[in-house]
């Protein structure tokens, strides 16, 4: 995945990349002293006390070996300041003095900067009016008194900008269209909604009136803090409850948490971020001191709120009402946090609570407490599947246990799994071993009701785990990357020889940056794969390490000729199958066809030296 480079030319990135040096950088953070070519000092990604964090002057990079962090010096300030990419170039732009070009903002040609600008300031219009009516309007007066029956202080109201929507049809509209905006213009931005047909009862101004009336609106917010949707909730009861703006080209609900603006830097310190279920619940815990909490807006989780969520850290606590109603959405999330680097915790409310109840009836810390008693997101799904299992019938243990088993099946961990192998054994009362054997069998069938229903095969197996292994091909790929290879070598480098995927996507994009000399372009291909996030840790990992090689000529040709040794022998293992069926099959031209393959390549594999 290449990261989004927000349309700022390459040349301007390339000119602060030279003008910057990562030493200085990192040295604002971290204290680095000189061992050999690289800087060393703690890392400030984990806990240490030996320093295992370097950084590399010549190649602008830096690596941790304790936690495997690295990259470029845009990549640093990403994760140390939890900057977009395009935040951290603006950053670093200005302290080398170097001007941005305008222009480079636009994020999609269908969407130029001054649209979103415009959107944007409709919004902030928006929310001041709303604000005002709250405060200042004689239909405030009992939105007012309904915030603060139900324990919101005047202070956390004008924290998060709670206002009030009117009763009018058009009183937004008209205010919008006053401040200079064209009504059509209004409606991308899901504040005026278009008149369909003739309705008498609505505004005379040309079929265009206010999507939100009537309203306790709540602005969501960007990570910038600027308004860019509302939360609009009907005062007392009626339907719907909640009124959300609809998607616009500055607002999308899948991508966005309620309160994450507020709650990044607590969120940060903590390392962990409370979700919870509404805007209620996160404005109250602000209020009880509670600073890390955030909530989606009304939908479940999806793989874009945890890409989020772990730009700010490593934990995340997912808080539910009493009653059941987000649970089924839980045992969804499940998936989007597998192997996403995110460890998730799940608490579950008394009935009839939710964290805006429960901290006003106990208080902080209580709730804080409930934090902490967490269970995994896995213990969680199998407790919610095993509730009353002991009690049911022989089926129904049947199916539960299945259930659990398609769970457990998603733990990466051996020991971790074993452990809730164990632990379900014991609360069912049945053999560790038994599951065990069930596990593969329901997955085997599971995975071919999958395939059939889909008419696919499955898919093939991935590449053996090879990076550790193969010393060669780490070997080469580290000189790639630190451009000790020659035009000749690059010649003989082919992505057939690396069965680890990253390091042959790593030699296959090299080709893309290799002149008509022959040379490798190194700093371009270096810009290209140390901020792209597919690769820059390995790449980093590899451009920091300073081994030596006595004869670095003989080594790389003997890495070479290791590896194409490899390959050959692959091939004529492949090609002796082949003849061993044409035989079987009498195919004779096919056999002399294949008997003069086996005989070139030997010929070839004996040329290599050894
Ligand atoms: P809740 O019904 O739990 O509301 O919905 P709440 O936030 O606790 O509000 P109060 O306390 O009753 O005032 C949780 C969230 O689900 C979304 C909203 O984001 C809400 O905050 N929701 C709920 C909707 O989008 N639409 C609805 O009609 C209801
Ligand atoms: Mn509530």
């Amino acid at each position: 995945m290449a990261t989004d480079r927000g349309g700022i030319p390459p040349t301007t990135i390339q000119q602060i990349r030279d003008t910057i040096d990562i030493v200085d950088v990192v040295s604002r953070y971290v204290t680095l002293s000189k061992i050999g070519q690289n800087y060393r000092g703690l890392c400030p990604f984990h806990n240490e006390k030996s320093p295992s964090f370097t950084v590399n002057t010549t190649r602008q990079m830096f690596y941790c070996f304790g936690c495997g962090t690295g990259g470029d010096v845009f990549s640093f300030l990403m994760s140390r300041e939890r900057f977009g990419f395009v935040e951290a170039v603006t950053e670093l732009a200005q302290q080398a003095s170097i001007e941005i070009p305008q222009s480079s903002f636009q994020r999609s040609p269908s969407f130029s900067s001054d649209q979103r600008k415009f959107l944007e300031q409709l919004h902030a219009l928006a929310n001041t009016r709303f604000q005002k009516n709250l405060h200042d309007s004689a239909q405030g007066q009992p939105a007012l008194t309904y915030l603060q029956e139900r324990g919101l202080t005047m202070d956390t109201l004008k924290e998060f900008g709670v206002g009030l929507a009117l009763s009018s049809w058009d009183d937004l509209t008209h205010h919008l269209l006053h401040n200079g905006a064209k009504a059509e213009d209004l409606v991308q931005s899901g504040l005026v909604v278009a008149k369909e047909g003739r309705d008498p009862q609505s505004t005379k101004r040309d079929g265009h009136y206010d999507r939100f009336r009537s309203r306790v609106m709540v602005p969501i917010m960007d990570l910038r803090g600027n308004v860019i949707a509302f939360g609009g909730r009907i005062l007392e009861d009626g339907t719907p409850k909640y009124l959300n703006s609809p998607e616009t080209p500055i607002f999308n609900k899948g991508r966005c948490l309620f309160g994450l603006d507020r709650a990044r830097d607590a969120a940060s310190q903590l390392n962990t971020l409370l979700v919870v279920e509404g805007y209620f619940d996160v404005m109250v815990l602000h209020q009880f001191g509670i600073h890390h909490a955030v909530a989606p807006l009304g939908t479940a989780l999806t793989a874009d709120h945890v890409a989020l969520l772990r730009r700010f850290v490593k934990n995340v606590v997912l808080m539910f009402d009493g009653d059941a109603a987000g649970l089924k959405a839980t045992l969804r999330t499940l998936d989007i946090f597998v192997n996403s680097g995110v460890t998730v915790k799940v608490v579950r409310l008394p009935s009839g609570e939710d964290p805006d109840s429960f901290v006003r009836a106990n208080g902080a810390e209580q709730l804080l407490a409930l934090q902490e008693q967490a269970h995994s997101l896995v213990e969680f799904a199998v407790e919610q599947c095993l509730e009353g299992a002991t009690q049911a019938s022989i089926e129904e243990r049947t199916r539960r246990v299945d259930e659990v088993l398609r769970i457990l099946a998603k733990v990466s961990h051996p020991i971790e799994k074993e452990e809730y192998y164990k632990q379900v054994a014991e609360r069912l009362g049945i053999r560790q071993s038994l599951l065990m054997q069930r596990s593969p069998v329901l997955l085997a069938q599971d995975a071919s009701r999958v395939s059939h229903q889909r008419g696919k095969i499955n898919p093939p197996p991935t590449w053996p785990q090879t990076r550790k292994g193969c010393r060669e091909e780490r070997d080469l790929v580290m000189m790639l990357v630190q451009g000790m290879l020659e035009p000749k070598h690059l010649v003989a480098l082919r992505e057939e020889h690396f069965m680890d995927p990253q390091y042959r996507s790593l030699v296959e994009t090299s080709r893309l940056y290799i002149g008509e000399d022959g040379q490798l372009d190194l700093e371009t291909f270096m810009a290209a794969v140390g901020g792209d996030s597919d690769h820059a840790s390995l790449v980093a990992q590899l451009a920091v390490s300073d081994q030596h090689f006595d004869d670095c000529h003989d080594y790389i040709k003997g890495c070479l000729s290791a590896l194409e040794r490899r390959r050959v022998k692959a091939s004529l293992d492949g090609l002796i199958t082949r003849l061993r069926v044409a035989e079987r099959e009498q195919q004779m031209a096919e056999i002399d066809a294949i008997n003069a393959e086996i005989e070139s390549l030997r010929e070839h594999k004996a040329g290599l030296t050894a």
